[in-house]
């Protein structure tokens, strides 16, 4: 069971899609020209359609042939504060703005499983097709779920993919457990007193004591947790002082915690207080952390795992299909669905050529050759899991 022959022959409109998204990238919560085109697609071919929900997002009721169970189909829409540097004719048109993670495709993969699921109507139940905001930072996915996503459209499980570009085109990483980590972010604001640069016995220098924390709080990555136990603690911002002969009040280390397991994350939050407040103190001076929780762990469900494996398997060959893809400690805020309903969160590989570059980078492009596997896959999804009797 190859790529779906009707969406094969869309490849050619869906790259066209592609190409335009790419064009007019737009950043979190101001998707409106996407989100538009989206909408406007969606109702020319016939689907109920949804506008507002967590602000920019979309979504779209397609009814199938007969009663049954709904599945929510997912793809995100926003670009990254990037100045692309590729020379295509679909370059980024907005200055600063570019498709540099594959949303573009991500929304286009969706569209052309939407526009054969509307056409076929080859399943029983519902499909709810979610295009959802802000997914770089700003968990637009949780703003459409404060909106009331699952309760005006209710979704027994949820899917969606990311495009890869470590892995080859048209592989598949469909891998259960956790896959994307838990993305926290700090500040940590040090307290002292001033003093001239010269004259140290006059004030508490927060520079030597945010030092002392910088190398102290690794310890609770090698020291506090299981070490069999994944954990990153990257202080990424040390602010302070303005002058070479004073010594500041204060300094601000501020930076980023990934982990997977939920105790994990609750051990380094509490000890990262304990020893910037400890140190401080013991230097004479004080520390205030404010450590702000971000996306979930991104958690696969096993049986839909394996579900969705065997229908990708039947689109790109099971050779093509790896249970065993290393997890990354990227986030992801599609992990807020998943918190609430099975599902699975697939890699659709997408390496080689001018793809070759990982995403983020201001040269990366998404692979229009895997756009038809990716659609294929979603929509295959839908038929397999809600067979029509
Ligand atoms: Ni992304």
């Amino acid at each position: 069971m190859p790529i779906i022959n009707s969406i094969a022959a869309l490849e050619e409109q869906m790259t066209e899609w592609r190409r335009d998204f790419h064009m007019h990238p737009e950043l979190a919560y101001q998707e409106v020209r996407t989100s538009g085109k989206v909408a406007e697609l969606l109702e020319s071919w016939g689907i109920e359609v949804t506008t507002g929900l967590g602000k920019t997002g979309v979504v779209g009721v397609i009814k199938g042939s007969g009663d049954g169970p709904s599945i929510g189909l997912r793809a995100d829409m926003d670009a990254l504060p990037i100045d692309e540097m590729n020379d295509t004719p679909w370059k980024s048109q907005n200055a600063g703005v570019m498709h540099a993670c594959g949303h573009d495709g991500h929304t286009t993969m969706l569209l052309g499983a939407a526009k054969y699921l509307a056409e076929t109507r080859n399943f029983n139940g519902t499909v709810n097709v979610i295009f959802q905001p802000a997914e770089e930072g700003y968990a637009g996915a949780k703003a459409m779920m404060d909106d009331g996503l699952f309760e005006k459209f209710p979704c027994d499980q949820v899917y969606g993919l990311h495009n890869w570009p470590q892995m080859p085109a048209g592989s598949i990483a469909a891998v259960p457990g956790p896959i994307m980590a838990a993305a926290d972010k700090f500040d940590i604001t040090v307290r002292g007193k001033g003093a001239h640069g010269a004259m140290p016995q006059n004030g508490v220098d927060p520079i030597v004591i945010g030092s002392q924390i910088v190398t102290a709080l690794q310890s609770l990555v090698s020291r506090s947790k299981d070490p069999i136990e994944t954990a990153v603690i990257s202080i990424t911002m040390f602010h302070a002082g303005a002058a070479f002969n004073v010594i500041p009040e204060e300094a601000v280390l501020s930076g980023t915690v990934r982990t997977f397991n939920p105790e994990v994350q609750d051990l380094i939050e509490a000890g990262m207080k304990r020893i910037a407040e400890g140190i401080a103190s013991g230097m004479g001076g004080s520390a205030e952390v404010d450590f702000r929780r971000g996306y979930p762990a991104t958690v696969n469900h096993e049986a839909q795992t394996q579900l969705a494996a065997d229908v990708a398997g039947g689109i790109v060959g099971p050779e093509n299909v790896r249970n065993d893809v290393d997890p990354t400690m990227g986030g992801e805020d599609f992990a807020f669905m998943l918190n609430e309903k099975p599902g699975c969160y697939l890699w659709l590989g997408q390496g080689g050529g001018a793809s070759s570059e990982n995403v983020h980078h201001p040269q990366y492009d998404f692979n229009d050759s895997v756009l038809p596997i990716g659609a294929s896959v979603l929509a295959r999804l839908v038929e397999e899991l809600q067979p029509k009797r």
